[in-house]
């Protein structure tokens, strides 16, 4: 198993440039199910949650071909609709194929994802929609068993929480149903508005996109040709290296990125005393000398992801005074509390909301990575602590950041992968 040692502290300075977004990337594959045609997809980030999506598609019979940055995913040769555990269980958003491989084929087996280290998460509100599409939905031998052998059929869709992955699901599906389908309360997130343009633009008519209630007109199972496109750039990426600026002082410019989709965590370093130079492409920060205590509630798009609490959490072990951070999307997403203590940070954590004390001087330790977001907040503490913090379990990091040590090391940080 590979760890990364890091030296710190460390000042940072230059240029980084930012890779494709993952979660975006993940539903742009599995939409590859409601093609004709090999489909050409560009800034895929090389990780291993892509990898492992690639290989269920392979699994079910489609044949892929990765060069760089880019895939050409041609599914018009799958018969297998049976998503086995063996994968699923490796990462939760393999579930992306239960709406696409039942609108094709009128049936479908994916495996329950089951539990993960940042809570429950269940699927209910994926399969509560499919049903109401028409679909016959059993659990069985740790199976979900879709069945809609005449095709789905569009309905009114009422998500009674925001779900992301629920969302880019319902979607798919109703792409191939017959009719129309309206979906309130859907996600908002840039990775789910990218979904309803490529399709948009490629002969499934969307209403709505962008905005809470998507109307999606279904071509009754008649499969696409999708034209080729470029996967936006990952914002949760471009939030992690502002904030391993942030953390440790420096200026750096992070490329190739949206600004309007990181609206919400660059208004909160700006609360924090950071300022910003910002193009249309380019973010550029700029240290403050004092780091200002913040609050901090987790939401969905456009408010602050949940997927930047804890490097915020890292960051926040700086600020002078008291900084509150409440987590309102998982119940159990605090599990790097602990290990950034081990580093000497001053955190209380009373349910889902955290109360850091700073800032607290942070001395190197062994420290173990729990999920992907939690493994970059350890990178983060790593590169301000005092002497050598060794991150464990670093397979997390390599589900969802491309060359995280490499692109560190180009702006100066002290950072090498190690084998235990
Ligand atoms: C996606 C992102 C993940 C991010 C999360 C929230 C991908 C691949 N992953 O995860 O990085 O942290 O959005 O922004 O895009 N829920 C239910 N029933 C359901 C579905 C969800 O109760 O059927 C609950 C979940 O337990 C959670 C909340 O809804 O409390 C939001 O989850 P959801 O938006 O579905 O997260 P994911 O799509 O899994």
């Amino acid at each position: 198993m590979d760890y990364l040692k890091i030296q710190g502290p460390t000042p940072l300075k230059g240029n980084v440039t930012i890779s494709g977004a993952k979660n975006a990337a993940l539903p742009l594959i599995a939409m590859t199910l409601l093609s004709n045609s090999s489909v050409h997809i560009g800034n895929i980030p090389a990780v291993a949650d892509i990898r492992t999506l690639l290989k269920l598609l392979h699994n079910l019979g489609a044949t892929f071909n990765m060069q760089g940055n880019s895939v050409d995913v041609d599914t018009r040769s799958l018969t297998n609709t049976k998503a086995t555990y063996d994968i699923v269980k490796t990462m939760r958003a393999s579930i992306l194929v239960l709406g696409p491989l039942l609108a094709r084929f009128g049936h479908c087996e994916v495996s329950l994802p089951g539990g993960c280290a940042i809570g429950q998460r269940p699927i209910d509100l994926h399969l509560k929609a499919l049903e109401q599409m028409g679909a016959a939905i059993t659990i069985h031998g740790g199976y979900v068993r879709a069945e809609a052998p005449g095709g789905l059929k569009g309905a009114h869709i009422v998500f009674d929480k925001i779900t992301v992955t629920g969302t880019a699901n319902i979607i798919m599906a109703a792409a191939l149903a017959k009719g129309k389908t309206i979906l309130t309360n859907a996600a908002r997130e840039p990775e789910v508005v990218q979904l309803c343009q490529v399709l948009n633009n490629n002969g499934v008519a969307i209403e709505g996109i962008g905005t809470a209630e998507l109307i999606i007109h279904g071509t009754d199972r008649r499969l696409i040709r999708i034209d080729p496109f470029d996967v936006i750039p990952d914002r949760i990426e471009a939030g992690t290296y502002l904030c391993a600026a942030a953390i440790t002082r420096s200026t750096m410019k992070v490329e190739k990125v949206r600004p309007d989709h990181l609206e919400s965590v660059i208004g909160k370093l700006i609360e924090m005393g950071f300022t910003f130079e910002i193009d249309e492409e380019s973010i550029t920060i700029i240290p403050t000398e004092m780091i200002k205590a913040v609050d901090i509630v987790t939401q969905e798009y456009p408010g602050f992801p949940t997927d930047m609490q804890a490097q915020f959490l890292a960051l926040a072990t700086q600020a002078e005074g008291t900084s509150t951070i409440e987590e309102r999307l998982f119940e159990n997403r605090f599990m790097h509390v602990s290990e950034l203590q081990r580093l000497g940070a001053e955190i209380k954590l009373n349910g889902h909301i955290a109360t850091v004390k700073g800032p607290a001087q942070l001395f190197g330790a062994d420290v173990m990575a729990t999920d992907l977001r939690a493994s970059s907040a350890l990178v983060l503490a790593g590169m301000i602590a005092e002497g050598e913090t060794d991150v464990h379990r670093i397979y997390h990091l390599d589900r969802g950041y491309e060359n995280l040590e490499k692109k560190l090391k180009a702006v100066g940080a002290d950072i090498e992968r190690l084998k235990e």
